[in-house]
């Protein structure tokens, strides 16, 4: 960790390598003490360095847990926990809340993103593009046959989202320019103007038999752990498509890998894994599985916007205002 600027301005640890242009931003406006090796911190880790710091403030990322004894062990001095991430599931709000930490995300700048990475992950389930990408850079591609690789259409298809927040809406919006139509299950019916046309199901449940795609678009909590079983698949139409842009932990994994492997979905679109980047293994040996290494918000563009917006949660925090993105 390395200390750029006067220690007038607060202490702030930034736990990873960030987008050089929001790194300029932290190192001009806090004494900030970055990542330049990029270094994967545990818990502990960040909290010993907070310490040795002096740290007011955390800006931290979605792949930095820090559970309950985590946060225990950051100094008192801490008062604000920044994520870079719109999910917040990696931090123990609970614990956070109780001993008075401010905890903030980033929603809104990462939303496109996420829902053209969900696009992309239907496109290449559906037209089965990493078994043609594997098949050339193996070099057994022998030419174009009327019957390779045959995919299906999205045009025509029926897409369920489950979660109808931003990026649901968002990933609806792209769909419908692709002729699907739309299916969605929420906690409320959003207003028509901004259904534009979906088909609401008040019980997810009962919208899994329409589904010939199923995204997944809610956040990871303890009730939503493992929320896409072997009873849910054995709902959707035979010959369905499943992504996730979500959280690998709301996926069962080993129902999905057998219905998969089985052939009683015909692919999945994976952008988030249960115990990142350890995925399980299953997957790797699957055709139909195609797989991004949770890309979901990675464009120079929402990056940048993502780190300036945790920034400026830092910044209203510090200047004693009301940090806009707040969550505990
Ligand atoms: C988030 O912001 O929660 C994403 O998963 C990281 O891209």
């Amino acid at each position: 960790m390395r200390s750029d600027t006067p220690a007038s301005r607060p202490v702030l640890l930034v736990t990873r390598r960030l987008p050089d242009a929001v790194e300029a931003r932290a190192a001009r406006d806090f004494d900030a003490r970055l990542n330049p090796q990029d270094r994967a911190l545990s818990g502990a880790d960040i909290a010993a360095l907070a310490r040795e710091a002096g740290a007011e403030g955390v800006l931290c990322t979605a792949g930095d847990r820090l559970d309950a004894a985590a946060i225990a062990a950051l100094p008192d001095a801490v008062r604000i926990v920044a994520t870079f991430s719109v999910g917040t599931d990696h931090i123990d709000l609970n614990a956070a809340k109780a001993r008075g930490l401010i905890v903030t995300n980033t929603p809104d700048v990462l939303t496109d993103a996420t829902a053209d990475i969900a696009l992309l992950l239907m496109l290449g389930a559906a037209r089965r593009a990493s078994e043609g990408e594997r098949m050339i850079r193996a070099g057994a591609w022998t030419g174009w046959t009327p019957t390779q690789l045959l995919g299906t259409h999205l045009g025509g298809k029926r897409l369920g989202i489950v979660g109808m927040g931003r990026i649901g809406q968002a990933v609806a919006r792209r769909a419908r320019a692709f002729g699907m139509t739309i299916h969605y299950s929420n906690r409320r019916r959003l207003p028509s103007e901004q259904e534009a046309g979906a088909v609401y199901h008040a019980d997810p449940e009962e919208m899994l038999a329409v589904c010939d795609v199923l995204s997944l678009h809610f956040p990871a909590t303890p009730d939503t752990t493992r929320w896409l079983k072997a009873e849910r698949i054995e709902r959707l139409p035979p010959g369905a498509i499943v992504v996730n842009t979500a959280r690998g932990s709301v996926v069962d994994d080993e129902a999905l890998i057998a219905a998969l492997a089985s052939g009683r979905l015909a692919a999945a679109g994976l952008d988030v894994f249960e115990n990142e980047p350890n995925l399980h293994p299953g997957y790797r040996g699957l055709e139909n599985a195609f797989l991004l290494p949770h890309l979901g918000s990675a464009t120079v563009e929402t990056r940048n916007a993502m780190g300036f917006r945790a920034l400026d949660n830092l910044d209203a925090v510090f200047a004693g205002a009301a940090a806009p993105d707040r969550v505990v």
